[in-house]
C-alpha cells in the first residue's frame, strides 16, 4: 500500500464514531481517508459524510459492495452486531476496527476472530486506555511486585443512549462499560480462571424500560494467584463517581484513576504520573500504521483481547444470574472439560 491512502468506511456514526472522527479531522492521519459512512439514521451518515467528503449509506451491504474499502470501523450498539457486519466486511477482506463490546454473542465474536486470524487481516478493538503513555510503566511495576489483591470500580451515572438501560441491548454495565476495567485488570494480572459475582437491582426505579443491574461486585481469581473485586454501579446522580483500580502489593500501593493518573506509594516515596498523551489518537494512528506496515504487533488492543474481555464479562453475568455460582475460565475450564 506504499503510496495509496487507506480507504475507510464507518458502520455506525453515533457517539463513539465521533470520537474516532476527531482523530481523522483536518488530515490528522494523512495516510488515511474516510470515504464512506453508514448509519441507519440518515442524518448521522450524512453529517459524517459531509465532514469528510465521503459517501453516505444507510445499508452496510450496499456500502461494502459499492466501495472498495481497505478498512472498516464497526461502531454500533452492542446488540446490533447480530446484523453480522463484521462477516460482510471480512468477505471483502477489509481490516477491522470493532468497538467494545465486540458483540453480545460470544460464539459470533469467536467466529469473527477465527476468520480475522485465518485471513491475516489487521484487527483492533476499542480499549483505548491501553494506549495511555504510563501503562507500560504501570505494567512493569505490577510485574515486579508481589500483588496481594486489587480493588477496581466503575461507578457513576447511567449513560443516556436508548440501548444502555437494558441487559438484552447493552449486555449490562459489566459487559458494556466496566469491560474497560476488566480489560485493564487482564492487562496487569493476566488471565482469569474463576469468576463469582453478585448483582443487585431495585435502586433505580424511575427510568422507563430499565432492566439491568444497578450495582454488582465481581470476584476474580487469576491464573497468577492474584485476587480482586471489580465493582460496577450506575446509580450515582450528580457526580461523586469513581473509576479505576487500586493494587496492594508487598512494595506498596498503586492507584490508577481511569484515563487520568497513576499514583504509586512505596515505603519512602509517593509519585504520580498524569496522562501525557492523546491515547485515543494513538489508538487510531496505530490502526492505520499496522495496515500500512502490515504488522499486527503495532496494535496494543486487538480483537482477540476483546473476545477474552467479552467472555470474562459474560461469565460475570452468568454468575450474577446464578446467585454467585463460580464460573471457570481459561485453563481451569479446559482442564475441567478434559477431566
Ligand atoms: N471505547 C469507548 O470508550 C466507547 C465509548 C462509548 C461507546 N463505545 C461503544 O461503541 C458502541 C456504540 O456506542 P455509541 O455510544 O456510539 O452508540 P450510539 O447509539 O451513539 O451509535 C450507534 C450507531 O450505530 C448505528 N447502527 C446500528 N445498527 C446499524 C446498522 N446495522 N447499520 C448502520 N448503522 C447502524 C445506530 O443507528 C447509531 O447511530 C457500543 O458498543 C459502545 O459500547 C465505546
Amino acid at each position: 500500500m506504499a503510496d495509496k491512502k487507506v480507504k475507510i468506511g464507518f458502520i455506525g456514526c453515533g457517539g463513539i464514531a465521533n470520537f474516532h472522527f476527531a482523530h481523522y479531522d483536518n488530515n490528522k492521519i494523512p495516510e488515511a481517508q474516510i470515504v464512506a459512512t453508514c448509519d441507519l439514521i440518515d442524518e448521522r451518515a450524512n453529517a459524517a459524510a459531509k465532514r469528510f467528503g465521503a459517501k453516505p449509506y444507510k445499508c452496510f451491504k450496499e456500502m461494502l459492495s459499492k466501495e472498495k474499502l481497505d478498512a472498516v470501523y464497526v461502531c454500533v450498539e452492542p446488540c446490533a452486531h447480530v446484523a453480522e457486519m463484521e462477516l460482510a466486511a471480512l468477505e471483502k477482506n477489509c481490516h477491522l476496527f470493532v468497538e467494545k463490546p465486540v458483540a453480545l454473542d460470544l460464539a459470533y465474536a469467536q467466529k469473527v476472530e477465527s476468520i480475522l486470524l485465518k485471513k491475516k487481516l489487521i484487527h483492533a478493538a476499542g480499549f483505548q486506555d491501553r494506549y495511555i503513555d504510563f501503562i507500560p510503566y504501570m505494567k512493569n511495576w505490577v510485574a515486579q511486585s508481589k500483588v496481594g489483591f486489587f480493588n477496581a470500580y466503575w461507578v457513576g451515572g447511567m449513560p443516556g443512549v436508548w440501548w444502555w438501560r437494558r441487559r438484552d441491548t447493552s449486555g449490562g454495565q459489566a459487559v458494556e462499560q466496566t469491560i474497560h476495567t476488566f480489560d485493564m485488570c487482564r492487562n496487569l494480572f493476566g488471565e482469569v480462571v474463576e469468576v463469582s459475582a453478585f448483582g443487585r437491582r431495585g435502586i433505580i426505579t424511575d427510568v422507563e424500560n430499565y432492566d439491568t443491574e444497578d450495582a454488582s461486585a465481581v470476584n476474580l481469581k487469576f491464573e497468577s494467584g492474584v485476587i480482586g473485586t471489580v465493582y460496577s454501579g450506575c446509580f450515582i446522580r450528580g457526580g461523586g463517581g469513581k473509576n479505576g483500580i487500586d493494587v496492594y502489593t508487598m512494595n506498596g500501593r498503586l492507584e490508577y484513576v481511569e484515563r487520568t493518573s497513576l499514583t504509586i506509594t512505596e515505603p519512602n516515596r509517593t509519585f504520580t504520573f498524569k496522562v501525557g498523551n492523546d491515547f485515543g489518537q494513538a489508538e487510531d494512528d496505530a490502526f492505520i500504521d499496522a495496515i500500512l506496515e502490515n504488522d499486527q504487533s503495532i496494535i496494543i488492543s486487538n480483537y482477540s483481547e476483546a473476545v477474552k474481555n467479552l467472555e470474562l464479562t459474560l461469565a460475570a453475568n452468568e454468575s450474577m444470574d446464578n446467585n454467585g455460582k463460580v464460573v471457570l475460565l481459561n485453563q481451569k475450564r479446559s482442564r475441567a472439560r478434559r477431566s
